[in-house]
């Protein structure tokens, strides 16, 4: 008799099933576990130094050691943005609905580049969708995308190829006059990525100062630009940065972009789904004004990473950058046979695409217009709870708030540190962010507010509750009283 095959090729029906139910337990144990655990774990240094060492086993590993394993020293140690008190960076819990699409998305394991296959109508679908959460026109299009920095550089690509006024797929940008591109302050730095990977060069990148991105020196420096010689191709507005939840005037940089005639791309990654709610819906509303816009799912929509959207208000300045198509992936447009043309391929820089269609899909629709809208309330009333206790406290002050993000700071009283130099209060900052972390039980990170180190804490998770807001301030009211006597 031949061998059987390796790994789970020999599995029929039942086995599957028999071991899709065990991996759903531990999903499930997982899951419902979080609130009860540290925040965060480190991976042990003794399973960190094992992972180093370990060789491919050369005949294959029973799933039952595998699943140990997993249970053991995998799960135990996530980045920690599943438990209700994580509240660093922008990382929120995944969508239950979403965590088992996916399990149906790698049975299915598709490419998503084209062709006339369910996911690609459902990645169709749900960039119509969240192309009309943002206001962009019927006829707008886009793609889905690994995350906002994919979306950024996909973007100023193909404003690069618009803006460029000749060929640059052609003839590439040596001899050619600089590509300029503008941003604020508060721009992530996935901005400056894309610029350096597209060939643009650093020095090419105009990073306004401020918060916001003010249009009145958004408009002089798009003049001088042109005087200069230099093509303006892209300003980048961003509508919820990273560091503060700041939203640049979205509809007055609109204005400059349409009079200088220069693309308008909205980083929204962040911030762009708080258009569905009453208190941000008026701020959003230059949205629909943007040639492009940079929206993550896997952000504020609560799908599992990954899922990037690009929207785009015309396809074909998208394609126009991206299209390549070779012989040996030549069809016509037929919607009723296997071709179904143009394929997302020509989209974008990826041929072979993930199937993530399917986890937007089932996230989107089974939490609904409304339930997102809820989800996203409930988290910026956890912001205004944050941002309300920290006034009234006598030893925290607010730095800046703007969306689901408050920045603050623990109070360096001079009495407290009447030595204190400067730099003091920021390394308190830096140190109580440290205890936090190392302790377990609520979890920040810090930022710089006008060049000041400040407590960062953002919220995007709909366990999270007000009691978590309150054990904040008091873990860090307790940790800022521990650590004056060490840092100043
Ligand atoms: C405002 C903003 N833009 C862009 C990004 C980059 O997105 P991604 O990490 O999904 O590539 C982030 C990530 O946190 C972000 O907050």
């Amino acid at each position: 008799m031949a061998d059987p095959l390796p790994g789970g090729w020999g599995w029929d029906e039942p086995a599957f099933l028999a071991a899709a139910r065990r991996v759903a337990g531990l999903a499930a144990g997982h899951l419902a576990g979080l609130r009860d655990q540290p925040v965060l774990t480190p991976v042990p240094v003794p399973v960190a130094e094992r992972w180093r060492q370990q060789d491919w086993p050369a005949d294959g590993v029973e799933l039952d050691r595998l699943l140990a394993e997993v249970e053991r020293d995998v799960l135990p140690h996530p980045l920690g943005n599943g438990h209700p008190r994580f509240h660093a960076w922008v990382n929120s819990p995944p969508d239950r609905v979403g965590v088992l699409a996916d399990l149906l998305a790698s049975a299915m394991n598709p490419s998503c580049a084209g062709g006339n296959q369910a996911l690609v109508h459902l990645e169709r679908l749900v960039i119509r969708w969240l192309a009309g959460m943002v206001g962009l026109p019927p006829g707008a299009g886009g793609l889905l995308v690994s995350g906002g920095s994919l979306a950024t550089v996909t973007a100023l690509a193909a404003a690069r190829q618009a803006g460029a006024g000749y060929d640059i797929r052609e003839l590439g940008l040596a001899g050619q006059p600089p590509l300029t591109v503008y941003a604020g302050g508060e721009a992530h730095s996935c901005v400056t990525k894309a610029v350096e990977l597209l060939g643009l060069g650093r020095r090419h990148l105009h990073v306004l100062p401020g918060h916001r991105l003010d249009p009145g020196r958004l408009d002089r420096e798009l003049d001088a630009a042109r005087r200069r010689g230099e093509r303006p191709v892209a300003v980048v507005a961003t509508a919820g940065s990273t560091s503060t939840g700041a939203i640049d005037p979205l509809e007055e940089i609109a204005d400059v972009c349409a009079r200088h005639q220069v693309w308008l791309h909205v980083d929204g990654s962040y911030g762009a789904p708080a258009v569905l709610t009453d208190r941000y819906r008026a701020r959003l509303a230059g949205l629909g004004r943007a040639d492009s816009i940079a929206v993550d799912p896997h952000k504020w929509l609560y799908v599992p990473v990954d899922a990037g959207a690009l929207l785009v208000r015309d396809p074909e300045r998208l394609r126009a950058a991206f299209s390549l198509v070779p012989a040996y992936l030549a069809v016509d447009h037929d919607p009723e046979g296997i071709s179904d043309a143009p394929w997302l391929s020509e989209y974008g820089p990826e041929q072979t695409r993930p199937p993530r269609a399917l986890r937007v899909w089932a996230t989107l629709a089974s939490t609904g217009r409304s339930g997102c809208r809820r989800l996203i309330d409930h988290d910026l009333d956890l912001a205004e709870r944050l941002a309300a206790g920290v006034s009234e406290h006598p030893d925290l002050e607010l730095a800046a708030t703007g969306l689901s993000v408050v920045c603050f700071r623990y109070r360096l009283g001079l009495d407290a540190a009447p030595d204190a130099g400067p730099g003091a209060s920021d390394r308190l900052q830096t140190e109580i962010a440290r205890r936090l972390q190392r302790d377990g039980e609520s979890f920040l990170t810090t930022t710089e507010v006008d060049g000041r180190t400040v407590l960062r804490a953002c919220f995007v998770n709909p366990l999270t509750t007000a009691a978590d807001v309150d054990t904040l301030i008091r873990l860090v009211a307790a940790a800022g009283a521990g650590a004056v006597s060490v840092t100043a």
